[in-house]
């Protein structure tokens, strides 16, 4: 498994450029550039191969306890090549070494309709270890239920 490494220089391009290729799944330009904007104060991890950035991740902290995958994306080449889950390690490393006791995601909820592509989103956390926590109907816009994921970090007892 190919491992990722920390980013520190073009952060908004690298996060434009990718979400701008995986067209099927971000499709308003406006949440894109606010992911570009955003993204340039956020601790990033990726997977290089070759000279091309394969996939990438961007994490927003909400302390004390919880670290937030605000945005992951591996070009549409590599899916299914173990990227996201280097990108999925390289966040839960970084959340613990900042102490988080969860690490969390919002996805798009299931809205009944025929969308293979946020179905494997979706799968994608289901098989490595989130949990559906909560689904908010209006936190984006009724239009785009919001699914909260979460995946604890230590043991609950
Ligand atoms: C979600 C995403 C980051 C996953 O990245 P990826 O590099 O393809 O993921 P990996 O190859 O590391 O997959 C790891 C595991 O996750 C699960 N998984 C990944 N994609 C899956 C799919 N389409 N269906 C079911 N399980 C899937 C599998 O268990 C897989 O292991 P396996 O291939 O050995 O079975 C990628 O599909 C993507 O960029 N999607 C578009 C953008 C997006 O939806 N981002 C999230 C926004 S919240």
């Amino acid at each position: 498994m190919q491992e990722a490494v920390e980013i520190t220089q073009a952060k908004g391009r690298i996060c434009r450029d990718i979400m701008s290729e995986l067209s099927d799944w971000f499709t308003d330009r406006d949440v894109i550039e606010a992911c570009a904007k955003a993204v340039e104060t956020l601790p990033m991890f990726a997977c290089v191969e070759a000279d091309t950035i394969a996939g990438f991740v961007a994490l927003r902290a909400h302390p004390p306890a919880a670290m937030e995958i605000l945005v992951i994306a591996t070009r549409r080449r590599y899916h299914r090549s173990g990227i996201g889950k280097s990108l999925l390690s390289a966040a839960e490393a970084f959340a613990r070494s900042s102490d988080c006791k969860l690490l969390t995601v919002k996805t798009l909820a299931p809205r009944g309709r025929n969308e293979p592509q946020y179905e494997k989103t979706r799968a994608f956390y289901d098989r490595n270890g989130f949990i559906r926590a909560e689904t908010f109907p209006t936190l984006w816009r009724e239009s785009d239920p919001c699914l909260f994921f979460v995946k604890p970090l230590t043991s609950i007892n």
